[in-house]
């Protein structure tokens, strides 16, 4: 049997190490992207690292050409990299800021697909990280529910397009990572409430650590592969339901 192989964005700590680390662990090949090589990846034989700023657009499909060269492209493929943007008042958030969340949350994930499915060889599988956002329209978060929810669209129409590969938007559920710990720095706000719910969740040891939910997506895979393809999947409502 071949080695699989796994691409991941935003690969530099978070949710994103924890996929790749993972997937090493199961013997895969591994090929991260990111701003950042994380020191625990970078000596690892299975892993190559393609450094891109996914806020760079114009430059993502040069690096992904030049970083995969003729080798095998990637079998399954997390669209993992994300930043929170601004949490407050939407009225307060300018439309720089949202152009900003969209540009990596969205965007940069159209310009990798891109670059990946013009390839000789396909990825099997995509799942893109969205968030429980992309559904709620939760108080305070205007660009970064806006983004996922797009994000969320994008893989859907894709699944139409290139009936190959199998497309997922994915949340995974509350991880404990810089992300949600920022959150929880914000002062509470009852016009916000996903707030306070992220906070209690960590309060309350409900937020999992970045190994354990990328354990658990990487186990709940064949699952969302059963999933009719450009569907939006919480992991909540697979596998372990009453998790968090
Ligand atoms: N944590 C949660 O509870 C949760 C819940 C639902 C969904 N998610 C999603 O999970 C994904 C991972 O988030 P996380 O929680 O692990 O957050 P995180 O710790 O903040 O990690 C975000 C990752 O995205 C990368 N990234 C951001 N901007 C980038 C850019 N311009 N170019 C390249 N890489 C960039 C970061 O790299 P740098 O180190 O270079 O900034 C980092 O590797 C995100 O899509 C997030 O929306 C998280």
């Amino acid at each position: 049997m071949t080695t699989k192989k796994v691409l991941v964005t935003g690969v530099s700590r978070g949710f994103g190490k924890a996929l790749a680390e993972t997937a090493l662990l199961q013997g895969c090949r591994v090929v991260g992207v990111g701003r950042r090589c994380p020191a625990s990846l970078e000596d690892r034989e299975a892993f190559e690292f393609i450094r891109a700023d996914l806020a760079a657009l114009e430059t993502i499909g040069t690096k992904l050409a030049r970083g995969l060269g003729k080798k095998n492209s990637p079998d399954v493929v997390f669209l993992n990299a994300g930043v929170g943007g601004p949490i407050g008042s939407s009225g307060e958030v300018s439309v720089g800021e949202i152009e900003s969340v969209l540009r990596i949350n969205t965007l940069a994930n159209k310009v990798v697909l891109d670059a990946l499915l013009e390839r000789s060889s396909q990825p099997a599988q995509v799942v893109g990280i969205s968030s429980g956002a992309s559904f709620n329209g939760s108080g305070g978060w205007l660009a970064y529910s806006m983004s996922k929810a797009a994000l969320n669209l994008l893989l859907r129409v894709y699944s139409h397009e290139f009936p190959r590969t199998h497309f997922s938007a994915v949340a995974p559920g509350i991880v404990r990572t810089a992300m949600t710990e920022s959150i929880c720095e914000q002062p509470l706000d009852e016009r916000f409430p996903a707030n306070a719910r992220i906070r209690k969740a960590f309060e309350e040891g409900r937020a999992h650590d970045p190994d354990n939910a990328a354990e658990r997506l990487w186990e709940l895979l064949p699952a969302i592969l059963a999933q009719p393809s450009g569907a939006y999947v919480d992991v909540r409502n697979l596998g372990r339901e009453g998790d968090d």
